[in-house]
């Protein structure tokens, strides 16, 4: 009755809160390009907006700025509106709509268990949001309204990218409708799944950090850049030979795997060129690299911000085209649950 047949769809979503990071960029922007660029996937990535608001609220009009500033970065950094489909979460009220349906799905047990909602909820649990809370359930339905079937992320989102498998397995289960929802498969590869801030390696790199120093941000200039990798923490040893040798340090190891993911190189590569050099002549290079990368991107950025309209009208075309692929899966969603709809 369900024999739902998928394809290999890949959707992910960025929260349009305050700018790209290196580790956005190496984790997931670089990476959704690479896979747009295979003739075989059908790519979906949205500005998850509504996850956005989960914890504060930039105002309206910082609302509106950061997720054009989002979607100019997308495209910046070679995302390409016509292959890919780029759109905003709130204009597909699919998502929002699957999403109460998972809320009555996954348990609180699961949710409780959710290390990000820990993190971020801090000790003041009770003063969080609802949705804070049944935030990964509107992560799971962004997946799992379009059937994709594999997510490519960052290594911390896994905990979510699990709980949107329970989720849909329990779903199949619970409504008899077996093979109904894909168990969507995480895609978490390469050198800098996990870029970690530059004033502590054992410190995710992250947009609310309150030091601007532990990061670097695809808006940053060459001098910025330059000085933050200067001051980037680093240990008195010279580099290693191999990756073996970068136990037990971690800001190292961190230096390392931003150079190979940038480089497109194995950080075993990286450290047969850099064998036994002090961070002195590491540095500049890393520098070079990625003002290199960087720049270019950040320039692009200020030519499409420039143009807001075409920004939104691709937003909207994106939208469009989400809706056609999410309309028919949620309808067959609320057949096998029983709710009435007329046609
Ligand atoms: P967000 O906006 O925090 O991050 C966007 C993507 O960047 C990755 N990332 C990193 N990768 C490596 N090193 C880092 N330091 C680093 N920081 C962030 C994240 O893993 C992510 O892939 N919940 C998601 C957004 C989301 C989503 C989805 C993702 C909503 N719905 C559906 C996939 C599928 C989030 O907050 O990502």
């Amino acid at each position: 009755m369900t024999g739902a047949t998928h394809a290999r769809r890949v959707f992910s979503g960025v929260q349009p809160t305050g700018g790209l990071t290196l580790g956005n960029y190496l984790g997931a922007v670089k990476r959704f390009v690479a896979i747009q660029e295979d003739e075989a996937w059908e790519t979906l990535y949205c500005i998850v907006d509504l996850h956005a608001i989960t914890a504060s609220w930039p105002g309206r009009e910082g609302m509106r700025r950061a997720t054009r500033e989002m979607a100019a970065a997308f495209i910046a950094c070679g995302l390409d509106p016509a292959r890919s489909i780029l759109f905003n979460q709130s204009q597909v009220p699919a998502h929002a709509e699957l999403a109460w349906i998972f809320n009555c799905v996954a348990r609180m047990g699961w949710l409780n268990r959710m290390t990000q909602f820990k993190e971020k909820a801090g000790k003041d649990r009770e003063a969080a949001s609802v949705g804070l809370f049944a935030y990964p359930n509107l992560m799971a339905a962004d997946i799992l309204v379009y059937h994709a079937t594999h997510v490519p992320v960052g290594e911390d989102q896994k905990q979510h990218l699990e709980l949107a498998r329970d989720i849909a397995q329990k779903f199949n289960n619970d409504f008899d409708a077996p093979d109904f929802f894909p168990l969507p498969e995480p895609m978490i590869e390469g050198a800098a799944t996990r870029v970690m801030s530059l004033r502590d390696g054992t410190k995710k790199m992250s947009k609310s950090d309150p030091s601007d120093m532990s990061r670097i941000n695809l808006t940053d200039d060459a001098d910025t850049i330059a000085l933050k990798i200067r001051k980037a923490k680093t240990d008195p040893d010279p580099l290693p030979d191999s990756p073996e040798g970068l136990e037990g340090r971690p800001e190292a190891r961190n230096l390392v795997n931003i150079y190979a993911a940038l480089a497109d190189r194995s950080p075993a590569e990286v450290l047969a060129e850099f064998a036994g050099q002090p961070f002195s002549a590491f540095k500049p290079r890393l520098a070079e690299l990625t003002v290199a990368t960087i720049t270019p991107i950040s320039a692009r950025m200020r030519e499409l911000l420039a143009g807001p309209e075409e920004i939104d009208r691709i937003l909207s075309e994106g939208a469009a085209r989400a809706a056609a692929i999410a309309g028919p899966i949620l309808a067959r969603t609320h057949e096998i649950i029983g709710f009435i709809r007329s046609r």
